[in-house]
């Protein structure tokens, strides 16, 4: 008996880190997937075999790669519930660069759940969504939950840690490009960065929050209205807010300058420290754009949105 499941990667096109105290963002799924095909076995192990890393454990003993303790979670989550007598077979292939800020954890937890619940049960995307919420907070216990919805739901999203999810019905008048600094972050510290930003400035960060509240509201209008422009601008002074918490880096500020001369407006993605950057065009094709920055030595890519989310086979 197997069960695969694949989902998409993502980009934050506004709101990362003030998502986690509160405030809504603005994602998107981009088309680079996660696959992870998983299948019951007669010995009452877990493997579990990816790019990260490879390990069995039997199902009452713990694996020693922290990366691969979301599978381990969900594995025996399954086996405990279902009262399955042997054990399970991982299998995750990923398109998405590692610890870079486009969601190859979140992805890898969405497909994952999906998977490896699939070969027991058929479970709706939503609470497939919560088994990979769950999941990742084995690895990052504060995790706003952002990443995992818009892996699973793809799209364009508009998501609260209160309100939850609501997809935009809109195709975006704009094209994305992502810039890869290679630095790889650890969005954990970095997220615990900013609570100590906050804990230290706290009457600033409660201003930046309404702030990026703000923005939000008027990237709404601006998605709806396929006003590109009003986009890049949004971006540039999302970055701001970005730099005042202390996310960014010189090596991503010239990343950021040299995107911005080719581009509407360009920011960090994710968790930052590191990882990517994204910039937005309407120019039709972004080919020039992605030479000229490859032109510098840096690694650009072309996203399209990925308005599929979660698949299953
Ligand atoms: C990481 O992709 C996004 C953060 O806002 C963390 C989170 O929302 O869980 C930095």
């Amino acid at each position: 008996m197997t069960s695969g499941a694949s989902a998409p990667g993502k980009i934050i096109l506004f709101g990362e880190h003030f998502v986690v105290h509160g405030t809504r963002a603005i994602l998107a799924a981009i088309d680079r997937r996660v696959t992870v095909v998983s299948s019951i076995i007669d010995e009452s192990v877990i493997r579990i075999e990816s790019a990260l890393g490879s390990e069995e454990m039997d199902v009452s003993g713990s694996g020693t790669v922290p990366e691969l303790r979301p599978f381990e979670f969900l594995a025996k989550r399954m086996i405990r519930e279902f009262s399955h007598a042997g054990g399970i077979d991982i299998k995750i292939i990923s398109e998405i660069p590692h610890g870079v800020g486009l969601g190859s954890s979140s992805a890898s937890c969405v497909a994952a759940a999906a998977s490896i619940s699939g070969l027991f049960t058929r479970n709706t995307r939503e609470e497939i969504c919560r088994l990979a919420v769950e999941a990742e907070r084995t690895i990052f216990k504060n995790t706003s939950g952002a990443d995992c919805t818009v892996c699973t739901h793809g799209g364009i999203i508009t998501y609260g840690r209160d309100s939850g999810f609501e997809r935009s019905g809109e195709t975006p008048g704009f094209q994305l490009i992502v810039s890869n600094s290679g630095l790889v972050h650890s969005t954990e510290k970095v997220v615990a960065r900013v609570a100590e930003f906050k804990k230290r400035y706290t009457e600033r960060f409660n201003i930046l929050c309404e702030k990026e509240s703000a923005l939000v509201r008027t990237v709404t209008k601006h998605i709806r209205d396929r006003d590109s422009g009003g986009i890049g601008i949004a971006m540039k002074e999302n970055q701001v807010y970005l730099e005042e918490i202390g996310v960014s880096s010189d090596a991503l500020r010239e990343i950021i300058r040299y995107a911005d001369s080719h581009s509407l407006g360009s920011k960090i993605t994710g968790a930052g420290g590191g990882g990517c950057i994204i910039s937005v065009t309407d120019e039709p094709s972004p080919d020039h754009i992605i030479k000229k920055m490859q032109g510098y030595g840096i690694h650009s890519f072309g996203a399209k949105i990925d308005h599929t989310g979660l698949e299953t086979f």
